[in-house]
């Protein structure tokens, strides 16, 4: 079972949302698609969404946008997303984010958003310094809002975010009398970090992703390349500081990964190393990725069109509330 297995909690509505940001790799897979998608089922009320209007602080081309917008709803499918037991929708359908995002922004202080770690990451990392970029929090407090949800799984990274959505509900409810369901703190267990083809933490932005789908000879050339030291073919080797070897992890039982270690410390050579990891990659992703090949634009269509359509009827229920709650009705 994967450690971040969510206990069955029947009463309990769980959102997840997505950037469409670009081709997805195997740190979002283990560390956000399955721990989410494991909420289907367990969850009273599990809703998805694509968090389009968030890619736009980063991507500005109509064509790749649109593009990973239809790419990753067909990822959520391959992965194992079930219309039967979730809802899936596009937050750019959705006109309320916007606008709780903008009554929202009214009663945030600045300083709460000048605390935000993701804003001087990006930053940093060359992202344009924009105002959107600046009130990201708020709209994904107005996504969370939105919903009445009780709990949202995120990783490390977004727990401040959810930590803002539910100081900005106590502070509108305290402001404008009880509207705003407060979100419980995010559950999610700690996923490990994906180590990616150079040692570091796998991301995008680092150029060292393994992908989940698409061409063959991509992922092939990727994990044949991943770095190692320069210990020789039959030396002894340490496993702990091995990318290679973390990565095998993430499809291994603890006795299989026990075993491998021997061998490492015996001296497998990371070429073979390596050819296995392809093969347990291939071995876990094979069918996921056949599915993947297989779907079409019209295969997410009658999917989104009913998760839309619903969750466009919770969210104007909330933007009514919220609309008296503040006299705009
Ligand atoms: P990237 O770093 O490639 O831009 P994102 O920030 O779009 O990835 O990741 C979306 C989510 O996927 C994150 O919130 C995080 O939960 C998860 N994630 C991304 N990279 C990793 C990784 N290397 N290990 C574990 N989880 C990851
Ligand atoms: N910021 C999240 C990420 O990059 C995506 C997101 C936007 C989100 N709105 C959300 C996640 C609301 C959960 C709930 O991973």
């Amino acid at each position: 079972m994967c450690p971040s297995s969510p206990p069955a909690s029947p009463r309990l509505r769980v959102l997840s949302g997505i950037q469409p940001s670009g081709q997805l790799h195997l740190g979002n897979y283990f560390g956000s698609i399955r721990p989410n998608l494991e909420w289907m089922g367990k969850a009273e009320q599990s809703l998805f969404f694509i968090a389009d209007l968030h890619a736009l602080t980063t991507v500005h081309d109509a064509a790749a946008l649109r593009q990973a917008r239809a790419d990753i709803i067909l990822d959520y499918l391959a992965c194992g997303f079930d219309p039967a037991k979730a809802l899936l929708f596009e937050q750019s359908k959705i006109p309320e984010h916007t606008e709780l995002l903008w009554i929202l922004s009214t009663i945030t202080p600045m300083g709460l958003l000048e605390r935000a770690v993701s804003y001087k990451d990006k930053v940093q990392q060359g992202i344009a310094a924009t105002a959107g970029l600046f009130t990201y929090p708020v709209l994904m407090a107005a996504d969370i809002l939105l919903y009445d949800v009780d709990t949202v799984p995120v990783g490390r990274d977004q727990k401040q975010h959810v930590e803002i959505a539910r100081d900005l509900a106590l502070k509108f409810n305290n402001a404008f009398g009880e509207t705003l369901k407060v979100p419980e703190p995010q559950i999610r267990a700690e996923v490990a970090v994906v180590p990616g083809t150079d040692g570091r933490k796998m991301s995008k932005s680092y150029g060292n992703v393994i992908p989940l789908f698409g061409d063959e000879k991509a992922v092939t050339k990727a994990i044949m390349g991943i770095q190692t030291d320069s210990r020789g073919a039959k030396d002894p080797k340490d496993p702990d500081t091995c990318p290679v070897f973390q990565l095998h992890r993430l499809f291994r039982s603890k006795g299989e990964a026990e075993a491998l270690s021997g061998e490492y410390r015996k001296g497998l050579s990371y070429a073979e190393a390596k050819k296995r990891l392809l093969a347990a990659y291939m071995g876990f992703f094979g069918a996921m990725r056949a599915h993947r090949s297989s779907l079409r634009a019209a295969d997410a269509a009658e999917v989104l069109r009913h998760g839309n359509e619903r969750a466009h009827e919770l969210a104007a229920k909330t933007m009514q509330r919220v609309r008296k709650a503040v006299g705009l009705l």
